[in-house]
């Protein structure tokens, strides 16, 4: 089929998807497929396109019919400009957890610019949080840990790629595994803050595609903040930082949280959007 045909058959399969612009996808898609630039297909309207080439097309426009997040589909998400390996069953990276990484190397480089320091982030997904730290601040030894199989196993293929000898990644239900005299400067969180009985309402391709275990933090939403802010003490190191991404509408009560078990300091931070989206305190 012509690259013309195939457009329209994309366009007319994918109007009406939520969340989905009909043409750019297609052309995207199509420029996956065939392996070229986005602006190869604008200008090769009348190109031929082979067949193995134009049946892996229509699978790919039918799996993103049907609500597939593009990253699971190409198994690639860009974050803090690194390619991440994802696959159904972790996380995507969400760009606002950018604002999160950036603040935290940040706050490194300004307090522990000659010092080696340790770094624990729970809930690690892809490894994206991880990864990021210990790619731009090489004086952090980071210890990932997901109580999710998956997560570890495509946390350490992204490892792999990188290549980075300051990282490791260990199975643990939030601190079960971590021992008694392991001790942190910075501890780190994107847990699951999403009300149980929103999840239902919330957009098909991430409902239906993303796992629920990164998704559900319990009935109110705050479940793994006050668990993480309570046992956090026992491994931060004094003068120790925890700090958190939230939902927008969680500043005020993971704030209170932190700040009953005693952290000090306390502050939300917004995003560029003006909404709350990082808490953070200190031990005592
Ligand atoms: C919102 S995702 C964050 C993933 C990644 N850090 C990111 O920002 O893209 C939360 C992660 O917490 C993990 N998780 C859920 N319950 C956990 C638990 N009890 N202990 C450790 N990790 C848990 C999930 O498997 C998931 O990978």
């Amino acid at each position: 089929m012509e690259i013309r045909q195939l457009l329209e058959i994309g366009n007319k399969k994918l109007t009406g998807v939520e969340f989905v612009d009909p043409i750019k996808e297609s052309i995207f898609i199509l420029s996956k497929v065939l392996d070229v630039d986005k602006s190869f297909v604008y200008i090769n309207f009348d190109k031929w396109v082979n067949e193995k080439q134009t049946e892996k097309f229509l699978e790919i426009i039918d799996r993103r019919a049907l609500g597939e997040p593009i990253s699971y589909i190409f198994n690639t998400k860009e974050f803090m400009g690194i390619d991440f390996f994802v696959e159904k069953g972790v996380l995507i990276p969400r760009w606002e957890t950018e604002i999160l990484v950036e603040y935290i190397i940040d706050y490194i480089e300004k307090n522990f610019k000659d010092e080696d320091i340790n770094l624990l982030d729970i809930g690690i997904g892809s490894g994206a949080i991880s990864l990021s730290i210990a790619k731009n601040c090489k004086n952090v030894e980071v210890l990932g840990i997901d109580i999710s199989n998956r997560a570890i196993s495509v946390s350490n293929k992204n490892l792999d790629r990188l290549a980075l000898d300051n990282v490791s990644f260990r199975k643990s239900n939030l601190f079960e595994s971590i021992k008694s005299d392991e001790r942190f400067s910075i501890i780190v969180s994107n847990p699951p803050y999403i009300k149980t009985e929103v999840i239902k309402d919330l957009q098909r391709d991430v409902k239906e595609f993303e796992p629920s275990l990164a998704l559900d933090g319990g009935m109110d939403g705050l479940l793994f903040y006050r668990k993480i802010s309570k046992d956090s003490k026992n491994y931060l190191l004094d003068k120790g930082m925890l700090i958190y991404e939230i939902g927008f509408d969680q500043g005020k009560s993971v704030k209170k949280i932190m700040s009953d078990e005693g952290f000090k300091d306390v502050k939300v931070i917004k995003d560029l959007q003006g909404l709350d989206r990082i808490v953070l305190g200190f031990k005592k």
